[in-house]
């Protein structure tokens, strides 16, 4: 079983954070990614934040292909995303959804589920998940005040 901590956001932290290691993309083909995706979309449209995301099938697609480029890019692959999007603003991007440290939690849970399915290295997985955790802190942009149980936020 993997250790997958969640540290707490300080609300408007923009943490600096590495890049997964080029190991993840190596061992799980963006193929893998691809699938990664989907099922990573099937968790979030059935969790607690599924109305974040567009109810309508063919834009819910639109949004999964433009997180697959993203990532796969980040992860060290093809530039798709910057070529055909541009720039990416994580900040920007998220304004339009009330983010709390919650619903963070929460897109971070679905990701544990999936990445417990998947058959690569501890160490590949390990560097993916402390990018996320580090990166998803910028789009936390609603402070709630309200201090989450140790059990679901582990400090
Ligand atoms: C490291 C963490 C994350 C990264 C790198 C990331 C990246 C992205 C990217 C690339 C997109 C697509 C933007 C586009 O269409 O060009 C996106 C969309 C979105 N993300 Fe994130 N995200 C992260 C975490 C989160 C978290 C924690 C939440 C919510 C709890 C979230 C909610 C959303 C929503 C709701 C959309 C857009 C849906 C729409 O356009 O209708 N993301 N994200």
């Amino acid at each position: 079983m993997m250790d997958y901590k969640i540290t707490k956001t300080q609300f408007g932290e923009t943490p600096t954070f590495d890049l997964p290691s080029p190991l993840f993309l190596k061992e799980l083909g963006e193929e893998g990614v691809v699938k990664l995706f989907n099922d990573f979309y099937d968790l979030l449209t059935q969790s607690d934040i599924a109305n974040f995301f567009p109810q309508e099938e063919e834009e819910l697609e639109k949004v999964k292909a433009h997180n697959v480029k993203f990532f796969i890019e980040a992860c060290g692959g093809p530039k798709h995303y910057s070529e055909t999007m541009g720039h990416f603003d994580m900040i920007k991007a998220h304004e339009p959804f009330s983010i709390t440290e919650k619903a963070r939690t929460e897109w971070l849970g679905c990701m544990q589920e999936v990445l417990n399915t998947i058959n690569i290295s501890n160490e590949a997985k390990m560097s993916f998940w402390k990018y996320l955790e580090t990166f998803s802190k910028h789009t936390v942009n609603v402070n709630t005040g309200i201090e989450l149980p140790e059990n679901i936020v582990k400090v």
